[in-house]
């Protein structure tokens, strides 16, 4: 009975991924999994140069790599992809994950409309462009791919905290994801989307001020489920999203949040 339901240990064996902002946090995380989970190949796509060498080496020195990429040019966008596809024949996963957050509040009524270009700069038009790139590649190489993007619990709620340039930067990603996965279904490309509630990555340590065994305990208050919310829970819903065990789901948004609530 139990050959019937075949267990796939290395689900991406094989692949060759790109991995946007993967020099650090949900990113980094999640490159590592990719690689543990027999991924032939990922290509780290950050701006964090130093950082980015130092994951990759520590990754694999062979099967992963580091290349400088500021995902709000278009141009190095595209000569990511092509580089990835020289080097290794094919793109595969395209993890378009590279975001910001503004430390300032951007309540609506003082709004930093020059912060606010930032934000969608590299939040939504970034991540067009890494979405447009990736399923050219794949549509040409006739590639069946698996696009994912990070969106966010704020994805589909607001922060009374304020935040309203990325909490409007993340609607925007589920909307990329949505058109997407409509229009390249045809090709039999699949277009996906995370939306981890609050992990205690750079990102987070640095809007609490907070070093990260700190900004952990406070991360605990976000879930309804007991324990924290970590980098690992999402590289487990990237990488289901990037196999073969998810070969028919598509214009899915995955919460990865523990039922999110704002703490009492
Ligand atoms: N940590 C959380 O609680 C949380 C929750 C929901 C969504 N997210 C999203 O997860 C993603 C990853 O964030 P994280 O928490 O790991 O933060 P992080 O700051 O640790 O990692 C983000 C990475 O993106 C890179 N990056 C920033 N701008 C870039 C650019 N223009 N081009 C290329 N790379 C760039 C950074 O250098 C960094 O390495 C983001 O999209 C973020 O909005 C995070």
């Amino acid at each position: 009975m139990t050959d019937l339901v075949p267990q796939i240990k290395n689900k991406l064996h094989g692949k060759v991924a790109i991995v946007t902002g993967g020099a650090s946090g949900l990113g980094e995380v999640t490159a590592r999994h990719f690689i543990n989970h027999g991924a032939r190949a990922v290509v780290i796509a950050d701006v964090q140069d130093k950082k980015g060498q130092n994951v990759a080496a520590s990754i694999s020195p062979d099967r992963c790599t580091y290349i400088h990429c500021d995902v709000t040019d278009e141009d190095q966008v595209k000569s990511i992809v092509d580089s990835t596809v020289s080097l290794y024949g094919q793109l595969d996963i395209m993890f378009s994950n590279a975001g910001i957050s503004t430390l300032s509040k951007q309540f609506v009524i003082d709004l930093d409309m020059s912060k606010f270009d930032k934000c969608f700069a590299v939040n939504v038009r970034g991540m067009a462009a890494c979405v447009k790139h990736a399923a050219r590649v794949m549509k040409e190489g006739g590639v069946k791919g698996s696009i994912i993007c990070t969106a966010s619990v704020m994805a589909s709620r607001a922060s009374p905290a304020g935040g309203t340039d990325y909490v409007m930067s993340k609607h925007a990603v589920l909307g990329l994801m949505r058109a997407a996965s409509l229009q390249l279904a045809g090709d039999g490309i699949r277009v996906n989307s995370v939306s981890p509630g609050m992990v205690a990555t750079p990102m987070i340590c640095e809007r609490f001020g907070a070093e990260k065994e700190v900004a952990m305990k406070k991360v605990e208050k976000f879930s309804r489920l007991e324990g924290v919310n970590t980098e690992k829970h999402v590289a487990d819903a990237v990488a289901f999203l990037a196999s073969d065990e998810a070969e028919f789901v598509t214009g899915h948004d995955l919460a990865v949040d523990g039922s999110f609530v704002y703490p009492q």
